[in-house]
């Protein structure tokens, strides 16, 4: 893998380099019917599953990174990894079609085995165009391992990979996400977001990437941003070594945020009734779709938080909307509708 390519800015510091494949800046709604509702906060939500169809959601702002510094590097092949339902992945196979390249797909389920049915963000990988190759959970935690082979593999056949960790969350996609806060800032007034106390930034946690971006703008903010970052499956402790070292990466320690994970339920994409029907209740205030896995797992911890009383009618929250609705067409909703 070749290494990341940076320009200069005017000031002298490197800047990554940029494909624009998103539809930005993405709206912030106020969530009229949602706040009346929880009876809590003022909500407004960030609208990053509006950053294009087959690209949507908060991945793809972490690829325009990353598809950059692989052409710049003479890179003709994606290799990444996740779940099968990962969001990153179908964002990267979508970007890799885009961009004019090859997509390989390390994708992780319990046997190591191909699901039943390709439906949900695995449908779309394949429709992509994606090369997809399955890993058990023991396979999982050799992934960087398994993905440099692939390169290798591919090296021999004349190819060059790209490598990009689960979730893109590295130097690039913190870099993106720092940008996302920086747009989120330039919309805040417009939008009747108040500056004169703390807003808090409410987001779907996993791979620690959007922590850590978020966190890094918020501080060279002029306004207060509290980042909250919401586990839809880590302990407080793996997040926080997660982000703190994308932090130290990226020359950000101490970048100030907080992670909340009393509400992961039966962990990583795992779901509950309870949970569900939560979701349910937001996409009918909101007319938009929350994915069970992230956005619907940070909702509910929202929903948890406002009912404990940490927020008063005075306080504006803003709650990033990551995308990932099409794990949606891949969940069972028996329970609930
Ligand atoms: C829809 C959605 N929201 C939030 C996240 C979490 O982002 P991160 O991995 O940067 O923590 C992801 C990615 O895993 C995602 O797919």
């Amino acid at each position: 893998m070749a290494g990341n390519t940076e320009v200069m800015d005017t000031t002298g510091d490197s800047v990554p380099q940029r494909m624009a494949l998103a539809q930005l800046p993405t709206p912030v709604e106020f969530a009229d019917r949602l706040t009346a509702a929880w009876g809590g906060p003022q909500i407004w939500i960030k609208r990053d599953d509006l950053t294009g169809f087959g690209l949507s959601g908060n991945k793809v702002r972490k690829l325009e990174y990353h598809v950059a510094a692989a052409k710049a590097a003479g890179c003709d092949t994606f290799v990444t990894c996740g779940a099968v339902q990962s969001n990153h992945c179908r964002a990267t196979a979508f970007v890799a079609a885009r961009a004019g390249l090859n997509s390989v797909l390390l994708l992780r389920s319990s046997r190591g085995n191909p699901p039943d049915e390709a439906v949900g963000n695995h449908f779309l990988q394949r429709l992509a165009g994606a090369e997809v190759r399955f890993i058990d959970r023991d396979g999982w935690k050799r992934r960087q391992e398994l993905m440099e082979s692939i390169a290798d593999e591919l090296a021999a056949d004349g190819r060059s990979a790209w490598i990009m960790p689960a979730g893109a969350s590295d130097r690039l996609g913190v870099a993106s996400f720092e940008a996302a806060l920086w747009e989120l800032d330039a919309q805040a007034d417009a939008a009747g977001i108040r500056s004169d106390r703390p807003v808090t930034v409410w987001h779907a946690s996993s791979s620690g990437g959007t922590t850590a971006g978020l966190a890094m703008g918020a501080a060279s903010s002029g306004r207060d941003w509290t980042i909250v970052g919401s586990s839809v499956g880590e302990t407080r402790a793996e997040l926080h070594e997660q982000v703190d070292s994308l932090l130290a990466e990226a020359g950000a320690s101490g970048a100030p945020y907080e992670i909340v994970d009393e509400y992961v339920g039966l962990g990583y994409g795992q779901t509950t009734d309870e949970e569900l029907a939560i979701q349910v209740e937001a996409t009918r205030l909101t007319g938009q779709v929350w994915d069970p896995t992230y956005t619907g797992k940070a909702l509910y911890a929202l929903r948890q938080v406002i009912d404990a009383g940490r927020f008063t009618a005075d306080d504006h929250i803003v709650f990033w909307h990551t995308g990932g609705g099409f794990a949606a067409f891949a969940h069972d909703y028996s329970g609930v509708l």
